[in-house]
């Protein structure tokens, strides 16, 4: 490293890998096997590339229109992001400067710690129960802010609307921020707490649900208050930072949003069939309501299985380095047929 004055050391977020061979079955960043609506294909041909001379919008007016009456809000309760990164990132920036600590989970989304860091904003890792849990009364002393992923990352435990309302109401001086990447999966959104707790604040994406990671929209919904700090932050950064092509793809999206009610169904079908099977094979798969499993297996170990997997280029995430889980791996659940492929391959190798 070169001696200079003023450079920063930071510990980055580790993204998972993205391997991109023929063959593969790539179930390591909770990707949606299904891809995206037609609609989405349709808006993309449509696009006339001249456009592009121009900036993007500001406001992404019509994307919130959609979005507000899709999801029961206002269009001044929605902030659209660069991916829920950047929502999340700016939450960090926006609601955590009282100078305590900021509470979340020791087993939960890695770049909660890499953001906190990374802004210098105090915080507090809360142990999860035994089971993994999120522990209300857990998050009730003073604090500078909570954030939870529900479902939780890389759980997938999904922690109870009433349990969820507990921590906002005895936290009412802070601003808590709900990260629901996997909402689409199986819970109860916190959308309906968003009348009675102007300390809400909740993020979503289209990277999972909508099947557009590679788009890079996020969005976050809160009272309007919390939304103009944001705005305020998102501003000071890069106001532009969503991209014309994103808005227009993604309004597509939202326009079609039965489809994605479908696939979204034919994915926890996969998922609750798919955990069903790694039990009958002795792993022990912690309760998804996610597009993954988190699961130990007892015949083979972690690593192991991981590496076999990936000789036959079926690619997982493993977390050596997490200590409370570095005997599970976190498998995507892609279709059916892929599911099935690496059912048989994970029999093969655990039985051999
Ligand atoms: C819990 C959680 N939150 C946020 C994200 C980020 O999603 P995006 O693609 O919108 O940046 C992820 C991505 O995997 C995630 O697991």
């Amino acid at each position: 490293m070169v001696k200079l004055k003023g450079l920063r050391q930071i510990n980055p977020y580790v993204a998972g890998q993205q391997p991109n061979e023929p063959d593969m079955i790539k179930l390591n960043t909770n990707e949606n096997a299904y891809g995206p609506s037609p609609k989405v294909a349709e808006a993309l041909q449509n696009f006339d590339a001249q456009e592009l001379r121009k900036y993007s919008s500001l406001d992404q007016a019509e994307l919130c229109q959609a979005l507000a009456a899709n999801l029961g809000v206002s269009p001044d309760q929605l902030i659209i992001g660069n991916g829920s990164d950047d929502i999340l990132s700016m939450a960090f920036l926006a609601f955590f400067n009282s100078g305590e600590s900021v509470l979340f989970p020791d087993l939960t989304y890695g770049f909660y710690k890499v953001w906190a860091d990374l802004y210098h904003v105090p915080f507090r890792e809360i142990p999860l129960t035994a089971d993994f849990e999120v522990h209300p009364s857990d998050y009730f002393g003073d604090n500078g802010g909570i954030i939870l992923a529900n479902p939780n990352a890389p759980t997938g435990i999904y922690l109870s609307l009433n349990q969820l309302e507990e921590i906002l109401a005895s936290n009412q001086d802070v601003v808590v921020a709900v990260d629901e990447a996997y909402i689409h999966f199986g819970g109860q959104s916190a959308l309906p707490l968003l009348d009675n707790y102007p300390n809400l604040f909740i993020t979503r994406t289209f990277s999972k649900d909508a099947a557009l990671a590679g788009l890079r929209v996020g969005y976050g919904i809160g009272h309007p208050d919390l939304i103009a700090v944001m705005k305020a932050v998102k501003d000071s950064i890069n106001p532009y930072s969503v991209d014309m092509l994103a808005e227009r793809l993604a309004l597509a999206a939202v326009e079609d949003w039965d489809y994605y009610r479908e696939t979204g169904r034919a994915i926890q079908e996969t998922r609750d069939w798919f955990a069903g099977e790694l039990a009958a094979l002795d792993f022990q798969v912690l309760p998804s309501q996610t597009n993954f499993v988190l699961a130990q297996p007892t015949r083979i170990c972690a690593a192991e299985l991981f590496q076999q997997l990936e000789e036959r280029r079926i690619y997982v995430r493993y977390f050596p380095k997490a200590e409370r889980i570095k005997d599970f791996l976190r498998i995507s659940i892609g279709r059916r047929e892929e599911m099935e492929t690496v059912l048989a391959a994970i029999k093969e190798i655990c039985s051999s």
